[in-house]
């Protein structure tokens, strides 16, 4: 899967997608994350993308021009839809991000768009925006995050990019997990800090512990 990220920084995207899962699914193709300055599309002489609001009010406003540019060059490398993070957007989930990643695939991926200051223009949207989504109800400082969010949460739904094991164990989590928290989790030591891991985990009783788990998570 392809992902077009537009952005005016860049270089926040540098070390997240360089790192772990994300990294080790681009090394194995499975996932394509190309990064792209948005001041590079703009025709103005400074390069600039923003300016003052029509109508008056605190902020700027993401101009069209570099960025009904950006899309368009973009479209041509990537038939997937264009996405623009913003939280007036239909709100990620996991159910939502199992969805969008079988519909990005089959469309072989997709283009983010990340605003900053107090939005882009709305006639952006209106021409090229197939989709909102907001990664929660808050407000950002800009779409990158919620890029970051989203590209790591669908790519687990790519197949290949969790170990098959992970996978299915993905599979159960999301039946038994729905509102619910994920049971605790313990490792080496078996004591620390005088806290002792449950004696039933290490009793090697895979219907006990799948029970104790359960139960841990109503
Ligand atoms: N940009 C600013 N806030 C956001 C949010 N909550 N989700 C997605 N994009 C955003």
């Amino acid at each position: 899967m392809r992902f077009d990220i537009i952005t005016i920084f860049p270089t926040i995207f540098d070390s997240y997608f360089h790192e772990g899962m994300i990294r080790k699914a681009t090394e194995q193709k499975l996932l394509e994350i190309h990064i792209h300055n948005l001041r590079d599309f703009s025709t103005d002489k400074w390069k600039k993308v923003d300016d003052i609001p029509f109508g008056g009010g605190a902020g700027m406003v993401m101009t069209p021009q570099p960025l009904v540019d950006a899309v368009k060059a973009l479209k041509k490398l990537n038939p997937g839809p264009v996405i623009y993070l913003s939280p007036k957007g239909e709100t990620l989930t996991h159910t939502r991000a199992k969805r969008w990643a079988s519909e990005w695939q089959k469309k072989s991926g997709a283009i983010l768009i990340c605003g900053r200051y107090e939005g882009i223009d709305q006639r952006v949207i209106d021409l090229c925006v197939d989709q909102e989504i907001s990664i929660g109800k808050y407000v950002l400082t800009g779409g990158e995050l919620a890029a970051m969010t989203l590209i790591d949460t669908v790519s687990r739904f790519i197949p290949g990019v969790l170990g098959d094991e992970n996978s299915h164990q993905e599979e159960t989590f999301s039946r038994k997990l729905q509102g619910k928290k994920e049971y605790p989790h313990y490792t080496k030591p078996r004591n620390f800090s005088g806290l002792e891991v449950p004696e039933v985990l290490l009793s090697g009783n895979h219907a006990k512990i799948n029970a104790w788990r359960r139960n841990q998570l109503s």
